[in-house]
């Protein structure tokens, strides 16, 4: 039983929003930005919702895999910024797509989250419970930035991006290596409360993140699962087209290229336009190197996650 991505689709918000618009809001600069994040602009939602950029990356993703919306069975969305508690977004998705005969669910796992869905939608289809999945990973994070708190409302940015995970139980490979990790005692250096309920939470309405540690638990941590999934897979670092990293800031993964003695050459990025989208930061990575034709059959990737929680996390994919 093999699983494969057999489509991806993504959506971002209209509005493009620069260094130079948030410096007119807080004492920040392109400069400094740019040199400590990599960041140049990103997307902020206006009419768009989290719910509204999942359904128009899962149709784009629905149509290039060729599928149609009765065959999926299982529809997963992974995010931390959505408007409503409930319905979950899954449903929402499910009943905007067709996708009639899905069961459907939400995961929270912060900027792991869509290698989470994955994981799930993988160990599903293996189980012989789903044979065709539909992942997607949305957030609106503007939702819940501090806008005067610059240490953070620097970083992120809203968008979704969607695969279509099919299940080829004709192939006799075994699925590829997967692996989650997490270290639930060092959850208070990045949080967020809901801003329902009264007051009981530990945690501010808004994201509050010790940059420093995110920035020493991914450079410690992402390179060693990466390890991880070398020795499971018996892949050799050379035999990776790419490493499709969380995209946290380019720092990071300059740092993770450098530990792990790689070209930064294949660590595709896209935090410059896009911003840091937590789990929708991945696929919408995924879908625009598959637009520019980077993914052709039997590439090889290695995909990690890893941020709030903590969580982290990888795997290795054939295309
Ligand atoms: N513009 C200008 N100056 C800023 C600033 C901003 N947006 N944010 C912070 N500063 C200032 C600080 O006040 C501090 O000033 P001081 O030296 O006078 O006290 C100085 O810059 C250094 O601050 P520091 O927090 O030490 O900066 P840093 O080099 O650690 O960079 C991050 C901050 C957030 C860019 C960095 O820690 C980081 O990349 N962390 C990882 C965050 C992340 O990826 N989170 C998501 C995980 S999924």
């Amino acid at each position: 039983m093999f699983a494969k991505i057999a489509g991806t689709g993504s959506a971002l918000p209209e509005r493009v929003v620069d260094n130079f618009e948030i410096a007119r809001n807080v004492d920040t600069s392109d400069e400094w930005i740019q040199s400590r994040t990599g960041v140049r602009t990103r997307h902020i939602a206006g009419e768009e919702t989290a719910v509204s950029l999942a359904i128009d990356a899962s149709k784009e993703a629905i149509k290039d895999a060729g599928i149609s919306p009765e065959e999926i069975d299982l529809v997963i969305v992974s995010t931390v910024s959505a408007e409503q508690l409930l319905p979950c977004l899954a449903c929402e998705v499910q009943a905007a797509v067709g996708a009639d005969n899905a069961a459907a669910f939400d995961v929270n796992a912060a900027c792991t989250g869509f290698i989470t869905a994955y994981q799930i939608a993988v160990g599903q289809m293996k189980a012989g419970l789903a044979k065709t999945a539909l992942i997607i990973g949305t957030e609106c994070l503007s939702n819940i930035v501090d806008w005067t708190d610059r240490g953070t409302c620097i970083l992120f940015g809203d968008g979704a991006g969607a695969a279509v995970l099919k299940a080829d139980t004709t192939c006799e490979t075994e699925i590829l290596p997967m692996v989650l990790h997490a270290d639930g005692r060092k959850g208070g250096v990045l949080t967020c409360g809901s801003g329902t309920g009264n007051g009981k939470s530990a945690y501010g309405r808004y994201v509050q993140m010790d940059g420093k540690e995110i920035y020493r638990f991914a450079v410690k941590e992402v390179p060693m699962v990466i390890k991880e999934l070398l020795s499971l897979s018996g892949w050799e670092a050379g035999d990776v087209d790419y490493f499709v990293l969380h995209q946290a800031n380019r720092r990071i993964i300059e740092a993770i290229a450098k530990r792990l003695h790689l070209d930064e050459s294949r660590f595709p990025m896209n935090m410059m336009d896009n911003g840091n989208m937590s789990s929708a930061s991945i696929p919408v990575l995924l879908d625009s190197m598959n637009k520019k034709g980077m993914l052709k059959p039997g590439t090889r990737l290695i995909i990690a996650g890893f941020g709030a929680g903590l969580t982290w996390g990888g795997t290795c994919l054939t295309w």
